[in-house]
């Protein structure tokens, strides 16, 4: 078998990595478009950081766009893209968690290719417009889950729509990761809990499913074991900087490794999910959905379940894995149903249709192929509790 491993991203890891900001943006030039979130980067300092490090590198002209939100909307994407463009920046660096990298990403192209956000993502037919041109770009995350920085997607959301659809290509790889675990800190608890379980199911996602790539998977591997000893800890003591930096460490290699090998049906049904309620963070729909799509999953490839589930630390059998997931999910708090968080019952039909129209091309690479029947059948488990 011929695997292919490409890594295009730059990365700077670790304590205080935030001040090489100004240095490496030099390379790009003098003016820069400053992408972020509308509190965290502020309230924590980080954005002060940021722009002091531009500054001491003779960056002096910063444009900033602070709106950014959490399951962020293709409106975002469009408004900061006119700025950079009216502004003509040099380069933009995206401050935040997923949300903030993936719109900085997503900027780079709209800002230097004709049409708007919504022209790239990827329907299961591809996306409206390939793009050929980018812009330079610097992701700092603050949380430790997308692991956005070191790949070529951007989740965008179309709230008319109600569409949640990727953004994957080439060009939208950020130039630079500059990850600095310090800056996670400052996370509460629910967000360290839902933004660390976007990264192991990312792990476990890409371990899974039926694309077979042995170098990326190594990747995925790493990150089970230190997801599992770590997250736990990061829980606990929020302010344990090793803890910390093994999570952002991990965060970033299931990021490799979806960048390889993708995700599957977790993903697929969160995000017809986030698209509706976007209340309901991706994490915490990812943690609902695992374990009814992990026991609907794991016949279809019994070793790699059992790996999982003995990384996780249970027996090394393929059905452990859905105990491991349920043991895991109740020790950091996130074990729900779809009912809990306000889905409604009858919105179970159109979730499934959203699934089918938009996220098909995942079926194939899941481990079992499913039927629509299938993902309904999905769904009410996790609606109602019943595993
Ligand atoms: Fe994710």
């Amino acid at each position: 078998m011929v695997v292919n491993f490409y890594r295009p991203v730059e990365v700077f890891f670790g304590e205080g990595a935030l001040s090489k900001v100004g240095e490496v943006g030099r390379r790009f030039g003098f003016k820069a478009l400053v992408i972020t979130g509308k509190k965290s980067a502020k309230k924590s300092g980080a954005l002060d950081k940021l722009f002091e490090s531009l500054k001491h590198h003779g960056i002096q002209e910063i444009v900033l766009y602070d709106k950014v939100e959490p399951n962020p909307v293709d409106k975002m994407v469009n408004e900061a893209s006119e700025i950079a463009v009216k502004e003509k920046v040099d380069f933009i660096v995206g401050l935040g968690g997923g949300s903030a990298l993936d719109v900085a990403k997503a900027v780079s192209i709209v800002s230097s290719n004709e049409g708007s956000a919504w022209d790239y993502v990827k329907y299961p037919e591809g996306p409206r417009l390939i793009p050929y041109l980018n812009r330079p770009v610097i992701c700092i995350p603050t949380t430790a889950g997308t692991g956005s920085e070191v790949n070529r997607f951007s989740v965008i959301t179309n709230p008319i729509r109600k569409e949640k659809l990727v953004i994957s290509h080439s060009l939208n790889y950020p130039k630079v990761a500059i990850v600095d675990p310090s800056l996670t800190l400052t996370m509460d608890r629910k967000l360290t809990a839902i933004t660390g379980f976007d990264a192991l199911t990312h792990a476990l996602e890409s371990l899974t499913n039926r694309v077979e790539n042995f170098m990326a998977e190594e990747y995925s591997i790493r990150a089970i074991e230190l997801i599992r000893k770590w997250l736990p800890v990061a829980l606990e003591e929020p302010e344990n900087i090793t803890a910390r930096r093994w999570m952002s460490y991990a965060s970033m290699l299931a990021g490799i490794a979806i960048d390889h090998l993708g995700v599957a049906l977790i993903h697929s049904l969160e995000h017809p999910v986030s698209a509706h309620y976007p209340h309901v963070a991706h994490g915490e729909g990812l943690a609902i959905l695992a374990p009814y799509v992990t026991a609907f999953n794991y016949k279809g490839n019994p070793e790699k379940y059992a790996l999982f589930a003995k990384l996780m630390g249970e027996e090394e059998k393929p059905h452990k894995a859905v105990d491991a997931l349920v043991k895991f999910l109740e020790k950091i708090g996130l074990l729900k149903t779809l009912k809990d968080v306000g889905v409604e019952e009858d919105m179970i039909d159109r979730l499934t249709e959203d699934v089918y129209m938009l996220s098909r091309h995942s079926f194939l690479i899941n481990p079992v192929e499913p039927t629509l029947d299938d993902v309904r059948n999905i769904y009410e488990r996790a609606y109602k509790g019943e595993l």
